[in-house]
C-alpha cells in the first residue's frame, strides 16, 4: 500500500490537485494501484494563519510517505519567494531530490505553436540538476537599496552532484532507447568553471559507449529546440538552465497547462508536480487547466511501479486533447472539473477497449 503526501499549496493548486486525485482514483479502479492519501496544509493560508511556512516536522513527515504530490506554491499576500523557498526548496534540498525530470512530449499536433511539427518530432526528456547551481543561496546583497548596492549570486557545482545527475541521464538515455543520444547543455564557454560539467560528462560517458554524446551551449540549445526539436532525445543540464529550457519545452507541448515534473532521488521518496506556478488570478474560478497536475500524478504512478497506470494516464490525456474534448490548455478553455471528467472518461473508454 502506497501512502501519498498531498500538498495542494496555493492559488490554483487546490483545484488542479483535486482533479489529479480524481484521476488517480479512476486509474486505481483499473490497475488496482493501492494507496492512501494524507493531505498537508502548507502554503500561504496556513502561513498567514499560523506563521509557519514549512517546519522541520513536516519535512520529517514527508520521509514517511511513498511519494509527494504537490500543486503549486506562491501567493501575492506573502513576500516573494518566501514560501517557494521554504516549501519547494525545503523538500527538494531537504530530501536531496537531485534529479528534476521533465518529459516534453507533444500529444496533440494542434497544440504545438511551431508550424508543421508532428507529435513524432517532439519526444524528449530534460534531466535538470535540482540541488546545486544558482539556487543554493550562496550570495547576498550589500548596501541594499542604495546606489552602491552590490548583489552576488554564486553558481555552485560539486563534482559529486554533477556526476550523479549526469550518470542518471546516461542511464535514462540508454533505457529510453529511442535515439540513445544524450545532449549536455551548459555555458562552459563563458562560465569557465562549468567545464566541470564538460569533463564529468566525457568521463562518465565512457561508461556508456552505446549512448551518443552530444553538446550544446544553453543559448544554442534554445534555438535548436525551436528549430529542430526532433534532434533532442535526453538532455542533461544545470538547475537554472534546466528551469528556463523546460518552460520553452512546455510551450512546444502546448503550454504550461500540460507540463509535469518529477523531483527524484532514485530509491527514495520523491515529489511530483506540475511545472506551472500558482496562477493566483485564477484561484477558485474553476478555469485552470489541470492536465499538468494529472500528468504529474501519472509520473508518480510510473515512479511507484504502476507502469500500466502511468501509460493509461498519458493515453487518456492524449485522447482528450486530440479529440478536443479538452480544446486547449489555456485557462477557461474548459472548466477545471470538466477537463478532469474528460480524462476520466477516456480512462474508462481505454480500459473497456482493453477488456
Ligand atoms: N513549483 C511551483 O510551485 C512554482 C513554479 C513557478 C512559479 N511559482 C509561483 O507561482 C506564482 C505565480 O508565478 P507566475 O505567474 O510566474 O507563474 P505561473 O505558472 O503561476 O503562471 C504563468 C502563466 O501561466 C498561466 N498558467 C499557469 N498555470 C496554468 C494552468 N494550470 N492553467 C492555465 N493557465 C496557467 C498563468 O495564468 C500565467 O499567465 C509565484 O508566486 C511564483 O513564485 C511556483
Amino acid at each position: 500500500m502506497h501512502t501519498i503526501a498531498v500538498l495542494p499549496g496555493d492559488g490554483i493548486g487546490d483545484e488542479v490537485i483535486r482533479e489529479a486525485l480524481r484521476v488517480l482514483e479512476a486509474v486505481s479502479a483499473v490497475t488496482g494501484f493501492a494507496y492512501t492519501v494524507e493531505r498537508y496544509p502548507y502554503g500561504a493560508d496556513h502561513y498567514l494563519k499560523t506563521g509557519e511556512a514549512f517546519p522541520d516536522s513536516a519535512l520529517r513527515a514527508m520521509q514517511d510517505h511513498s511519494a509527494i504530490l504537490l500543486g503549486a506554491i506562491g501567493d501575492p499576500r506573502v513576500e516573494t519567494g518566501l514560501l517557494e523557498r521554504a516549501i519547494i526548496g525545503g523538500i527538494r534540498f531537504g530530501l536531496d531530490l537531485y534529479v528534476n525530470l521533465r518529459p516534453i512530449r507533444l500529444l496533440a499536433e494542434h497544440l504545438c505553436p511551431l508550424k508543421g511539427v508532428t507529435p513524432a518530432a517532439i519526444d524528449m526528456v530534460v534531466v535538470r540538476e535540482n540541488t546545486e547551481g544558482g539556487y543554493v543561496g550562496v550570495g547576498g546583497n550589500m548596501k541594499k537599496g542604495t546606489l552602491d548596492e552590490v548583489a552576488v549570486c554564486n553558481m555552485v557545482w560539486t563534482r559529486k552532484g554533477t556526476e550523479r545527475v549526469i550518470r542518471f541521464a546516461f542511464e535514462l538515455a540508454r533505457q529510453r532507447g529511442r535515439r540513445k543520444r544524450l545532449t549536455m547543455v551548459d555555458k562552459a564557454n563563458a562560465i569557465r568553471p562549468q567545464d566541470l560539467w564538460t569533463r564529468t560528462f566525457e568521463e562518465v560517458g565512457r561508461d556508456y559507449p552505446d549512448v551518443e554524446r552530444d553538446h550544446a551551449y544553453i543559448d544554442a540549445a534554445c534555438m535548436w529546440m525551436v528549430k529542430n526539436p526532433d534532434w533532442f532525445d535526453t538532455v542533461v543540464t544545470d538547475n537554472l538552465f534546466g528551469d528556463i529550457l523546460t518552460d520553452l519545452g512546455a510551450m512546444l507541448q502546448g503550454g504550461l497547462g500540460i507540463a509535469a515534473s518529477g523531483n527524484i532521488h532514485p530509491g527514495k521518496v520523491s515529489m511530483f508536480e506540475p511545472i506551472h506556478g500558482s496562477a493566483p488570478k485564477y484561484r477558485g474560478k474553476n478555469v485552470a487547466c489541470p492536465v499538468a497536475a494529472i500528468a504529474a500524478a501519472g509520473m508518480m504512478l510510473e515512479h511507484l511501479g504502476d507502469r500500466e497506470g502511468a501509460a493509461l494516464v498519458e493515453k487518456a490525456i492524449g485522447a482528450a486533447l486530440r479529440t478536443r474534448k479538452i480544446p486547449s490548455l489555456q485557462a477557461g478553455a474548459i472548466a477545471t472539473d470538466a477537463a478532469g471528467d474528460a480524462i476520466i472518461g477516456e480512462i474508462g473508454t481505454l480500459a473497456a477497449a482493453a477488456g
